[in-house]
C-alpha cells in the first residue's frame, strides 16, 4: 500500500463514521477500523513488510488515522455513551436519574446538632470555647484544688504549668459568665482530652456538651430535673425520663448523677441497662458560691444549674452503637447504616 492509498482510506472511514445513522452503527465502525481484529492494528501488525526505509512515514501515518478514527467516533458519542451526551439516540429523559451518593452526617454531628434544637426551643444559646486551656478555668475557676487527681499529670495533657488540652467542657462556663452578666442560659459543646487508654468505652479525646443556667431569681434543683426530663424525652424518645443520684462534682453543690430511663426496655431491664432500667448520662448540680466568686458573680445575687453530658456516650445509646472506636473510624459503612 502506499501512502496515497492509505490517505484515501483515511478519508472514507471519517466519511463513514460521520454518517452513521446510530449508535449500533458508530460501535460497528469502531469496531472494523480500532477494534481488536479491525484494519488499522491489522495495518500496525504489517509494518514489519513495509521497506525499511518508508517505515517512518508510513507508521506516522497510520497514528494520525487512528487518531482521527477515535476522535470522530468520541465526536459522535459513543465514547460518552453513560451519559448519553452526544448520542441523541439514547437520551431517554423518561429514564430514573443516575443515583448518587449522598453524604451523611456522623452521629456525633447529630446529638449536638439535636441537642442544641432542643436546648433553643428552652432559650439557651450554644457558645463554644477553646480546646487549649489555661489551668483557671478548666481547673481553679471550677473550684478544683491543685491536689485533685484530675490535676495530675498522669490524666491531663499538660502543655507547661498553666496549659493544657481541656478536660472538660466546663470551662466554657467560666468564660461565658467572665463574659456576660446573669442571666445566663447557654450550652457549650466541644472535644475534650483525657490520658485514657482506648477501649470500647473510653477514648483519649471525646465530646461533651456542657449546660449552664444562672439567674437573679431563684433557680432550683426542681428546674435542672424538669428541663433533663425535657431533654430526655426529646432526645430518646417517650417513656424516657430521668433520675438523679447523689454525686459529688467540685463545682457543684449539690450534685448529680443523671441517668435516663433506658429507651430500650422503658424501665423493665434489659442486657442494654444491665437489668436495671437506668442508664448514665450526666453529671449536673447546682453551680458552686465559689465558682460565683471566682467569676465576680455575687453568690447572694445568683443562683444557678449546670450539667454535662457524654456525646458518645448519647449517641451509643442512642444509635446502639457497641465500641465507641466505631465513631472514629471513618468507616463509611458503619456511616451508611445510620444514615
Ligand atoms: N465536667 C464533668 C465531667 O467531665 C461533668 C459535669 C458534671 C459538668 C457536673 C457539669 C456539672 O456542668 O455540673 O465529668
Amino acid at each position: 500500500m502506499t501512502l496515497a492509498e492509505l490517505e484515501e482510506l483515511k478519508a472514507a472511514s471519517l466519511k463513514e463514521i460521520a454518517a452513521a445513522a446510530d449508535a449500533a452503527a458508530i460501535e460497528a465502525l469502531r469496531v472494523k477500523y480500532v477494534g481488536r481484529n479491525g484494519s488499522i492494528p491489522a495495518l500496525i501488525k504489517g509494518m514489519k513488510d513495509v521497506p525499511q526505509a518508508e517505515r517512518p512515514a508510513f507508521g506516522k501515518a497510520i497514528q494520525a488515522w487512528k487518531a482521527e478514527v477515535e476522535a470522530a467516533i468520541r465526536e459522535r458519542g459513543t465514547g460518552n455513551r453513560e451519559s448519553g451526551i452526544g448520542d441523541r439516540e439514547e437520551l431517554d429523559l423518561t429514564k430514573p436519574g443516575r443515583w448518587m451518593a449522598l453524604g451523611s452526617k456522623h452521629p456525633l454531628t447529630r446529638v449536638i446538632e439535636e441537642t442544641a434544637r432542643i436546648f433553643g426551643r428552652l432559650g439557651f444559646t450554644v457558645v463554644e470555647g477553646p480546646e487549649l486551656e489555661n489551668r483557671f478555668n478548666n481547673f481553679t475557676a471550677l473550684n478544683t484544688p491543685p491536689h485533685h487527681p484530675s490535676q495530675d499529670r498522669t490524666d491531663t495533657f499538660w502543655f507547661n504549668d498553666d496549659c493544657l488540652l481541656r478536660t472538660q467542657t466546663s470551662p466554657v462556663q467560666i468564660r461565658t459568665m467572665m463574659a456576660n452578666k446573669p442571666p445566663v442560659r447557654v450550652i457549650c459543646p466541644g472535644r475534650t482530652f483525657r490520658r485514657d487508654t482506648t477501649d470500647a468505652t473510653h477514648s483519649a479525646n471525646f465530646h461533651q456538651i456542657e449546660g449552664l443556667y444562672v439567674d437573679t431569681k431563684p433557680v432550683s434543683l426542681a428546674d435542672l430535673k424538669s428541663v433533663l426530663a425535657y431533654f430526655a424525652k426529646e432526645m430518646m424518645g417517650d417513656g424516657v425520663t430521668v433520675r438523679f443520684r447523689p454525686h459529688f462534682f467540685p463545682f457543684t453543690e449539690p450534685s448529680v448523677e443523671v441517668d435516663f430511663t433506658c429507651h430500650v426496655c422503658k424501665g423493665k431491664g434489659c442486657r442494654v441497662c444491665k437489668d436495671s432500667g437506668w442508664i448514665e448520662v450526666a453529671g449536673a448540680g447546682m453551680v458552686d458560691p465559689r465558682v460565683f466568686q471566682h467569676v465576680g458573680y455575687d453568690p447572694a445575687q445568683v443562683s444557678g444549674y449546670a450539667f454535662g453530658f457524654g456525646v458518645e456516650r448519647i449517641a451509643m445509646i442512642k444509635y446502639g452503637i457497641p465500641d465507641i472506636r466505631w465513631l472514629y473510624e471513618n468507616d463509611v459503612r458503619f456511616l451508611k447504616e445510620l444514615a
